[in-house]
């Protein structure tokens, strides 16, 4: 059985974040029913597209191991099956905009009274307070959660990063509240409320930001480049450009091919404890013992002068050259991997954590398998639903409904023309 196995989620998600979260839940065996408009659909099947008349790998990659139906919400039969797929799923997760779903009727109140197990999880770009009313996407987020302020370089503008910490990141987030409400139920016999703001979601990850801002309060940041520089802080946490975030200096350093090669790159880490192991590998047998380099605090105020030294070795070994060098004496280093590089990498394969799936439309393409591994159960990645592939499958076989009520829906055309003519 897989963990999440006899799980129903109404999968009421669209764009990135919602969606991210019920992959993992489909991905741990729960039964993932996407509802979705019909004609169109979650609206990423038809942006980025790549290959003619197939959905896009927006959509593909955050869409497996779900089933379709489709439902126009706005029709009268078409809520009647919503209610329906209420009574008997546990968990309805959504990302919509704030409103949407009491506008549909779905308020908190309603669906606790139809279905007290049913657990009710959103996404919003904020939680209650000015902006609460605001549409959101990712790089709204990343700005209003002060990843933005504390990305990049001192001397230039805020930047996002291209990790989705927004939207993935929060749809993780809403995924350990899903199932830790699942848990809770099993106690209490009733169904909650999980609700993740986006803006909360990416603070929560750039904990050790407000960490430094309070430190600021006590004087100047010394681990940050800027400290060694001279340059006075002002009275907010700075870009810090690619400054290890922690006790342990750290940079990206140049490797043999860099003029050619974007990512001929090695981040580097001064760990205090394989200090004098780095001073031999870059020959500086003596910065082991001179009181200006031998123990950290001595170092932070000459880490400029440190890493161009340590850059003139990695400058003459390419970055995997490097790796090995500095992992036989673990010394805490990685290369910069470039997607191609992570595209062709067997171990990530191997565990499953870049997959090859085949999808009838478009063929075969990559995708990010589960990242979280469960020894007893584990992950096959399915490929997604076409658009309403499923109706027929849940009226019938999830809803139970009968001939009539099947026919009285498909008439209504709440379920689309598209569907109508398969059940032809
Ligand atoms: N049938 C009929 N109508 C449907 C439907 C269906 N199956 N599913 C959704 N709709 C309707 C809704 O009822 C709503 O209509 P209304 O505004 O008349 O009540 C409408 O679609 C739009 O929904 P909305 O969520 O506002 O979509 P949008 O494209 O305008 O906004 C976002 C997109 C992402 C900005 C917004 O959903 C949002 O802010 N979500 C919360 C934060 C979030 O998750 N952001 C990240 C996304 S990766």
């Amino acid at each position: 059985m897989k963990a999440l196995e006899g799980v129903k989620i109404l999968d009421f998600t669209h764009v990135q974040s919602g969606p991210t979260c019920t992959q993992l839940l489909a991905w741990f065996g729960a039964d993932v029913i996407k509802v979705e408009r019909p004609g169109t659909g979650d609206i990423t099947r038809g942006q980025l597209c790549d290959v003619p008349d197939a959905d896009s790998l927006y959509f593909t990659m955050l869409n497996h191991n779900k089933r379709s139906i489709t439902l126009d919400t706005k029709n009268p039969k078409g809520m009647e099956v919503l209610w329906e797929m209420v009574k008997i799923c546990d968990v309805m997760v959504e990302n919509f905009a704030p409103g949407v779903l009491d506008r549909m009727g779905l308020t908190w109140a309603k669906v606790h009274e139809v279905n007290p197990r049913m657990i009710v999880a959103s996404v919003k770009g904020f939680g209650p307070g000015p902006y609460e009313d605001c549409k959101v996407y990712e790089n709204v987020a990343q700005c209003a959660g002060g990843a933005a302020s504390t990305t990049g370089f001192r001397d230039g503008v805020p930047l996002v990063t291209g990790a989705q910490i927004g939207d993935s990141g929060t749809g993780l987030h809403l995924a350990l509240g899903i199932v830790t409400a699942l848990y809770h139920r099993t106690h209490s016999g009733l169904g909650q409320k999980v609700d993740c703001a986006m803006q909360d979601g990416v603070l929560n990850l750039c904990r050790v930001k407000l960490r430094d801002q309070q430190r600021l309060g006590h004087g100047p940041l010394k681990e940050y480049s800027q400290f060694g520089e001279g340059l006075p802080f002002g009275d907010a946490v700075p870009r810090a450009g690619n400054d290890s975030g922690g006790g342990q200096p750290g940079r990206i350093l140049k490797c043999k091919g860099w003029e050619t090669d974007p990512n001929a790159y090695i981040y580097f880490i001064t760990q205090a404890p394989v200090w004098e192991k780095i001073c031999d590998v870059i020959g500086e047998p003596t910065w082991k013992t001179d009181p200006d380099y031998a123990k950290p605090p001595a170092r932070l105020p000459r880490l400029n002068e440190i890493f161009a030294r340590i850059e003139q070795w990695t400058m003459s070994k390419t970055k995997f050259e490097a790796m090995d060098i500095l992992n036989e004496y673990d010394i805490p280093c990685g290369p910069i991997l470039s997607m191609k590089e992570i595209a062709e990498e067997k171990s990530l394969r191997d565990t499953g954590t870049v997959v090859e799936v085949d999808h009838p439309k478009r063929g075969k393409y990559l995708s990010v398998g589960n990242p979280i591994k469960l020894s007893n159960s584990p992950t096959e990645v399915k490929r997604s639903p076409l658009l309403g592939e499923h109706t027929d499958e849940v009226l019938r076989d999830v809803l139970k409904l009968d001939e009539a009520r099947i026919a009285a829906i498909l008439d209504s055309g709440a379920t689309g023309a598209l569907t109508r003519t398969a059940a032809e």
